[in-house]
């Protein structure tokens, strides 16, 4: 008897060690950042560093997440998307968004608006350059 145990043992052993590292973005990625470039980036054409905005916003029209849906975005003005329940600061922004008050946001939202509940950023600039582009091509 005691050798079968053994056998069985050893692979949940494997398992148990390898099951800690799970992470909700993606098992096809390697082990790497998860904003390595991942080479089917799911549903379209969006860069590799629009994966993080992906846990927070859709890009599909009135699909809003823990953000609200990115659709269009461009050219709109910060807290309108309908049926969102944008925080009063960004309400009160009277931004309109555009390549640069995004560029702006995107260094950092809570610089830009005080009191925003959005908290993080981009802060290199080649990848907000491409999450830019990949905004402006959703209409
Ligand atoms: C952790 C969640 C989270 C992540 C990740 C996130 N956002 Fe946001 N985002 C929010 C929230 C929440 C708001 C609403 C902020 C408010 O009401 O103050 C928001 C608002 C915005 C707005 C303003 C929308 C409007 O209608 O005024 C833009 C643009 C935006 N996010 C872009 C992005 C981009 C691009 C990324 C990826 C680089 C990203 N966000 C990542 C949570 C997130």
């Amino acid at each position: 008897m005691t050798p079968a145990r053994l056998t069985i043992a050893a692979p949940l052993l494997f398992l148990a060690a390898c099951g800690g590292s799970d992470q909700d973005t993606s098992e096809t990625a390697p082990a790497s950042p998860a904003t390595a470039t991942s080479p089917q980036a799911s549903t379209s054409n969006a860069p590799a560093a629009f994966a993080t905005c992906r846990s927070c916003h859709s890009v599909e029209p009135g699909k809003n997440g823990v953000g609200p849906s990115l659709f269009g975005i461009v050219g709109t003005k910060a807290g309108d998307v309908p049926g969102y329940n944008f925080s009063p600061a960004l309400k009160a922004s009277g931004v309109t968004w555009d390549r640069q008050t995004l560029d702006t946001w995107l260094q950092g939202p809570m610089k830009m608006v005080p009191g925003t509940k959005m908290v993080i950023g981009v802060p290199n600039p080649e990848k907000r350059k491409e999450v830019i582009d990949y905004l402006e091509s959703l209409k």
